[in-house]
């Protein structure tokens, strides 16, 4: 047993981390465009590495240049995409995992029509990714809610956002229904406790000192909207797949003394939550045991968790980047990974950001999740971030990341061989492009090179690494050729 014949091979990107054209054609602010340039985040900071404030925002706002906000200007999508999504072709991508910039269709989060231009820029990429049979599964929110809606209700905290979204969700459903079969509502809708402002637009200083209440109160919002969206999604796109996003966060003990077996456990037990409640419909009452004990109290319409139970998500989407372990000793030394911390795992390599390279940990994953849900999986995020060097003569020697790559999609491939029910593969990224958490571009993760420095000096040229030319192979044999 290896692939299915129709395996959605492909590449993820983000609306904000590619498009640029920040302010361009009735587009308004999004809470990524105030995203600062960070190259130096200490492990501490990866703790709460978006800790925001008014007067952050406010200085934002003022300052309407792209200089130390690198998430405006992106690798220019917004003018590229016909170019990039035939690099994508070239590859022999089946699939383009890419997101709506939701403050491009609705500057301000609440206005009574959308933004026709918006509309149309999405509507020409999903044309083209249809010239060259690309099948498009597309996020509704990958960390560009409107920053109005941030400051105005300090995000998903307000019940009112549920509504904003929905009805953001519908316009895109009847708009690109006829183009885009495969949709995600939140991008690792489990990240609003690991940094609240990016997923969710709370300002922590808002909530005094009921951050934590917020966050859960946040999340809660979001599962609704996305069971409504689902609903929608359904009712108006026949034959429509809706899933859910989680980063998944394999932990392991880091050594099998009960109190650090009981650590990662219940890490495990609070990460899987998320996708338990959109793919089972329910908060899981463990869960909510320890909500409870937290003194959390979410405030809940009287259908809300009818609302769940009826509209879950088809397919469960992962992002997966490494694993991370944890001990009840509090004198290990600790590491970083995606947004979060963890204690350093003595049998794995790290990237230069410190992020534990383990491919066995995506079959553990893989193996985990399918057991669990039983539903069909996508590994819509995996990759690795490294500085590249252009030789004299224009090449990219990427072996790091080809190994990087093999490794992990031969763990892939055992997973589906032990009959994991696994359609499609997204790395992130297939192209370079402005890192989330220090909006650095020097951290590249693609195929395809981008010219372009981290002071946004560059000709934004694409060039193809060796890495472009061993993935294309991956897909033409359907993943049976990784040498
Ligand atoms: C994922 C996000 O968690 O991590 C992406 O969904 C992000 O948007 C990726 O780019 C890698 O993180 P970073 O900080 O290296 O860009």
């Amino acid at each position: 047993m290896s692939f299915r014949e129709d395996f959605l091979w492909g590449g993820a990107i983000a609306a904000n981390q590619v498009e640029g054209a920040w302010n361009l054609d009735g587009k308004g602010m999004s809470v990524a465009d105030i995203a600062s340039f960070k190259p130096n985040l200490s492990i501490e900071d990866y703790a709460g590495h978006n800790t925001i404030t008014n007067q952050m925002i406010a200085d934002a706002i003022e300052d309407q240049t792209t200089s130390i906000y690198p998430k405006r200007r992106g690798i220019d999508f917004y003018h590229h995409y016909p170019e990039d999504i035939a690099l994508f072709a070239e590859m022999g991508f089946k699939t383009l995992r890419l997101s709506i910039a939701w403050s491009r269709i609705f500057p301000n989060g609440e206005e009574e029509v959308p933004n026709e231009k918006g509309l149309a820029f999405y509507e020409n990429v999903f044309k083209e990714l249809k010239k060259c049979n690309i099948e498009p599964i597309v996020t509704l929110s990958h960390y560009e809610m409107p920053l109005a809606l941030s400051t105005k209700y300090n995000g998903w905290v307000d019940r009112r956002l549920i509504d904003c979204f929905v009805n953001y969700a519908k316009v895109c459903f009847e708009r690109f229904g006829k183009y885009v079969k495969y949709w995600l509502t939140f991008n690792e809708i489990d990240s609003v406790g690991r940094h609240p402002f990016t997923t969710a637009g709370i300002i922590p200083e808002n909530c005094g000192d009921r951050l934590e209440q917020a966050v859960y109160q946040a999340l809660h919002h979001q599962y609704v909207a996305a069971a409504l969206a689902t609903k929608d999604c359904h009712e108006l796109i026949p034959g429509s797949q809706m899933g859910c996003m989680l980063t998944k966060l394999t932990t392991y003990p880091n050594t099998c003394h009960p109190a650090d077996v009981e650590l990662a456990l219940l890490s495990n037990l609070n990460n899987h939550a998320h996708a338990d409640i959109q793919i089972c419909g329910e908060y899981p009452p463990l869960y909510q045991a320890q909500l409870k004990a937290k003194g959390i109290q979410l405030t809940m319409e009287p259908d809300d968790l009818k609302i769940l139970k009826a509209h879950t998500a088809d397919y469960l989407a992962f992002s997966y980047y490494m694993s991370r372990t944890e001990s009840a000793d509090p004198e290990k030394e600790i590491t970083s990974g995606n947004t979060v911390t963890g204690v350093k795992n003595p049998y794995l390599e790290s990237t230069e950001w410190g992020w534990q390279i383990d491919p066995v940990g995506l079959r553990v994953s893989l193996l985990e999740l399918y057991d669990r849900y039983r539903v069909p999986l996508i590994i819509v995020e995996n990759g690795m971030g490294a500085k590249d060097t252009v030789e004299e003569d224009g090449s990219i020697h990427d072996p790091y990341r080809i190994n990087y790559f093999r490794e992990h999609l031969s763990e892939m491939k055992k997973a589906v061989e032990m009959g994991v029910d696994l359609f499609g593969y997204t790395s992130w990224a297939p192209i370079d492009l402005i890192s989330v958490s220090t909006s650095q571009m020097s951290k590249r993760y693609g195929f395809i090179y981008v010219d372009q420095e981290d002071d946004g000096s560059g000709s934004l040229k694409r060039s193809k690494k060796d890495s472009f030319y061993w993935y294309k192979q991956v897909i033409a044999s359907n993943g049976e050729d990784l040498e």
